[in-house]
């Protein structure tokens, strides 16, 4: 089956709308009304409700107030207007703050916060968790089957850690409960290293500017523990919610994962039930958005990825924020083709910050759906309105799959990891923008792609790139190994297999585990400052077909093949003749491995040739423009392909000869098609993935 139900029964179309802050506006009656008025204009069929509203429901302690709420979601579904019903942790009133200052957070360098901002609380008090509990439970029993609501919004945006005292003994159970006995924990954290050989649970702290920071398995696993606390938190607000109505779906709203490392969204996947996150790019900011709508391809599918089915794009901005370096106005086209993208690469939803722009306070100019003008007559809310009629018209894409044969292996213990490591490149060794420019190559080809980590199952996929995997476990190893044996194509780079899951370095050869999979062992590695060059010369006759060279930087391995095949050589230094190119072959499949760091056009060239060897089938069977993709959704009957323009300028796709629909206006298209500058065409065809399982 190749369509997913739709996330919420209530609504099954695509959600279209905003977060939506009535408790800003509670003085003055005529907002709610005259904000339904515009929603309805506008197309929008959900809000996201009470994100930040403690104050407003809880204004003193225990005493409630849900008459504003009831009225809120009465009237907007009177009016055919869902809600995501968020639960307000993610900022608390002044009064708690000021009673209980337990719930307030401790900074690493041990000193606690005053009250302010927001994300500000620990996920370990007693106090706060027992607040969130209450609160929960009231609004769970009040609303858990109000008609308004179609989900849970749990929270916002999760981040940051704290070092209270609870915390620290949290961190301490959490390590006992992994190592059982001090002596597996000082092996694995390599405490002999400058004596610092623990003695007794008690001596262990998270890690300080001021105190320890320089022991890697407990950076490691301090991180890991920030992600398996914060996932405990969340769990503790669902549980009174699922208690009351366990069939509601429950989400939280993630962020963009560079620059954004704090958590491993992929372990959140067993607590929601979807996932949704909050996409910003900057448009606009150079001649072709071609970067930007990679990084973001990236991001959405690696949160589709994360439970194998459509997500939620819960927040973007109608028009520009208010807190990037330069706040750039969304061009003409851009809101429809920003919105479909990510609707392309399997969001089910199209959902903005803001509603309405607050009129005071450090969000009063980011961009909303209504202005301060107060009116619909702007160019805005004209794209936001337009975009809804479309979304109207787009049932039968709800919930189709994306079918990819390619996947790009990227792990948050990995990312972790080499930041932390100390060498060969400690001014930057670009693990997340590497990840991102070999996605970019199959992006540009117009190869559906999955974003995976480690544990996933690699079986499905005929083309796995996992560079830079520098902590690799035994596992991993094997899992990977068992993937080219059984026919699949790996892409692995200098500096993988180095360390384990503890962060130890594997033992007898880099790249440890890997190295009867790449067939290389590698034997040095150094960092290039950033004028250093070197370059890649391909040998002639060289299977992939490849000729030439291709310059190199930042980071050069040595590496000697041992059962791979040399594709090609260094050029210059005394690296000159070594193997920087090879591929090993391997029971049914192959792995290719690169030494250094090439640049995208080596990488775009490469990954055509590999991925048409590896059988992997391109979108469109055709050449796409420098900065134009084609992504595809598929029920298994129908594709619905998307062909996206971000180069910047207006643009041509030859069709392959499939028998294609305009998806808009349904004539039949064949031959050429246009697409305008910052244009998206959606075409529809005869399903090339019947029989595929979702
Ligand atoms: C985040 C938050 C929102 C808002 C937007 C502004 O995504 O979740 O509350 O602050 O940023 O872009
Ligand atoms: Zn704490």
């Amino acid at each position: 089956m190749l369509r997913h139900p739709p996330i919420s029964s209530k609504l099954p179309v695509f959600m279209h709308g905003a977060d939506y802050n009535p408790d800003q506006w509670l003085h003055d009656p005529n907002v709610l009304e005259e904000d339904i008025r515009l929603m309805k204009l506008a197309g929008c069929n959900v809000m996201s409700v009470g994100i930040f509203a403690w104050a407003a429901l809880e204004p003193e302690e225990g005493k409630f107030n849900f008459e504003w709420l009831d009225q809120v979601l009465d009237r907007l579904v009177e009016n055919g207007i869902y809600v995501w019903l968020a639960t307000p942790s993610g900022a608390r009133p002044a009064w708690m703050s000021q009673k209980y200052p337990e719930v307030l957070r401790v900074q690493a360098n041990r000193v606690r916060n005053l009250h302010g901002h927001r994300h500000n609380h620990c996920y370990s008090s007693p106090v706060y968790r027992e607040k969130v509990r209450i609160m929960n439970t009231k609004l769970a029993e009040r609303y858990a089957f109000h008609p308004a609501v179609v989900g849970w919004h749990i929270s916002n945006e999760y981040g940051g850690d704290c070092h209270c005292d609870y915390c620290q003994e949290g961190f301490r159970e959490w390590l006992k409960r992994k190592y059982v006995t001090l002596d597996a924990l000082n092996h694995a954290w390599w405490t002999a290293f400058w004596a610092h050989t623990y003695t007794d649970w008690s001596q262990i702290e998270s890690p300080a500017p001021h105190g320890e920071s320089a022991v890697h398995g407990h950076n490691l696993d301090w991180k890991r523990y920030v992600t398996d606390r914060t996932i405990d938190f969340c769990r503790h607000e669902i549980a009174p919610l699922k208690a009351v109505n366990p069939d509601l779906p429950v989400t939280t709203n993630m962020m963009e994962i560079v620059p954004f490392d704090g958590l491993d969204y992929r372990k959140f996947a067993d607590v929601l039930d979807v996932i949704s996150w909050d996409a910003y790019p900057t448009w606009h900011e150079a001649a072709s958005d071609k970067e930007q709508a990679v990084k973001f391809a990236f991001n959405h599918d690696l949160f589709r990825t994360i439970k194998g089915k459509p997500f939620m794009l819960m927040e973007s901005t109608p028009s520009l924020t208010n807190w990037q370096p330069v706040s750039k106005l969304k061009r003409p086209g851009m809101h429809k083709l920003s919105s479909l993208q990510a609707v392309a690469h399997g969001s089910d939803t199209v959902q903005y910050f803001q509603w309405r722009k607050s009129r005071g306070s450090s969000e009063k100019f980011h961009g909303a759906v209504v202005d301060h003008v107060g009116h619909e007559h702007t160019r805005v809310f004209r794209d936001v309105a337009e975009l809804g009629k479309l979304l109207a018209r787009m049932t039968d894409i709800l919930g189709t799959s994306t079918p990819a044969e390619a996947a790009v292996l990227f792990d948050w213990d990995n990312r972790w990891a080499v930041r932390d490591a100390q060498g060969p490149r400690n001014m930057g060794i670009h693990y997340e923008r590497t990840v991102i420019e070999h996605y970019a190559a199959l992006w540009q080809l117009g190869v559906p792609v999955d974003v995976i980590g480690p544990g996933d199952d690699l079986s499905r996929y005929k083309l796995i790139a996992a560079p830079m995997l520098y902590l690799c476990s035994e596992e991993t190893g094997r899992k990977l190994e068992r993937f080219v044996e059984e026919g699949g194509t790996l892409v692995g780079t200098y500096w993988s297999g180095v360390v384990d899951e503890n962060d130890l370095c594997h033992l007898g050869g880099f790249p440890g585990p890997l190295r009867r999979t790449l067939g290389i062992w590698a034997e040095e590695i150094e960092g290039l400052y950033p004028h250093d060059r070197n370059a890649l010369v391909l040998s002639d006759g060289n299977p992939l077909g490849l000729t030439g060279e291709y310059e190199a930087h930042e980071i050069c391995e040595l590496a000697h093949a041992e059962t791979a095949e040399v594709l090609g050589v260094y050029r210059d230094d005394f690296y000159a003749g070594r193997p920087a190119l090879t591929v090993n072959r391997l029971g049914q499949g192959r792995a290719y491995y690169m030494a250094t760091r090439l640049q995208q056009d080596f990488l775009d060239a490469f990954y055509r040739r590999v991925a048409s060897e590896a059988g992997v089938a391109r979108v469109i069977d055709t050449e796409l423009p420098d900065g134009v993709t084609a992504q595809v959704r598929t029920d298994g009957e129908r594709d619905y392909v998307f062909v996206l323009n971000f180069s910047g300028a207006p643009q041509k796709v030859a069709l392959d000869a499939g028998d294609y629909l305009d998806y808009e206006t349904g004539e039949r298209v064949g031959g050429e098609i246009a697409l305008e500058l910052n244009g998206v065409r959606i075409l529809s065809r005869p399903s090339r993935y019947q029989g595929r399982e979702a």
